[in-house]
């Protein structure tokens, strides 16, 4: 399937979203780029996934409500959680400009808030790069998660799904029932637990 070039996305991009947003989006693709390129996930699948899943992120609410149920989404209650209204709208935006996209793009756009159980590799890189890109300011467990993330794509996403909802949990913030669901579908697969000299750990971050 024909995949939009990136200078066009680009180009929409730069017009539709705020700058500070503009760079997160060109850190979220460097990091799933990086991450692609080590775990074997096809670059350009990586690339276009990571420019778009922000790219409804400029809409009002309204507008994200009225895309949402023009294509019958069902929103799981999800009004309560406007915020994560630009992530299931994306799949939408993004195609209505540029055509249809591979369904395991539109879903790591879809899922890269929330994530989902049962997450494809493409949809683990997205929800991780969004979480771990390098334009983001430090805290607690960033650099376990980038370390975690370049040893091993779905132990650095579990790591963070946890971490994830610890931290919303010690807030006393509503956990949305799809991270639930994410986080429980990675019981069966408990995080390495790596020691701290361990040389799988040592890959550095590779600053381009
Ligand atoms: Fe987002
Ligand atoms: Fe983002």
């Amino acid at each position: 399937m024909p995949m939009p070039a990136r200078n066009e996305i680009l180009k929409w991009l730069y017009e539709r979203l705020k700058p500070k947003r503009f760079l997160h989006t060109l850190g979220v693709e460097q990091e799933a780029l990086q991450l692609a390129r080590i775990h074997g996930i096809p670059l350009k699948e990586a690339s276009t996934a990571a420019l778009l899943h922000d790219c409804a992120k400029n809409l009002s609410t309204e507008k994200l409500l009225a895309i949402c149920k023009d294509h019958n989404i069902n929103l799981h209650n999800n009004e309560e959680y406007p915020q994560l209204l630009h992530a299931f709208a994306a799949p939408y935006v993004a195609q209505k400009q540029f055509g249809t996209l591979p369904e395991d793009v539109c879903n790591a756009l879809r899922f890269h808030t929330t994530g989902r159980a049962g997450m494809s590799p493409l949809e683990e890189l997205i929800y991780s790069a969004d979480y771990a890109e390098l334009g983001r300011d430090p805290f607690p467990g960033l650099e376990e998660a980038r370390k975690r993330l370049i040893a091993d794509l779905s132990d650095g996403t579990h790591f963070i799904l946890q971490n994830t909802v610890k931290y919303l949990e010690s807030n006393h913030s509503e956990v949305f029932p799809m991270t639930m669901q994410a986080l429980e579908s990675y019981k069966d697969r408990p995080l390495i637990n790596y020691s701290q000299n361990d040389r799988r750990l040592q890959k550095e971050h590779i600053i381009w």
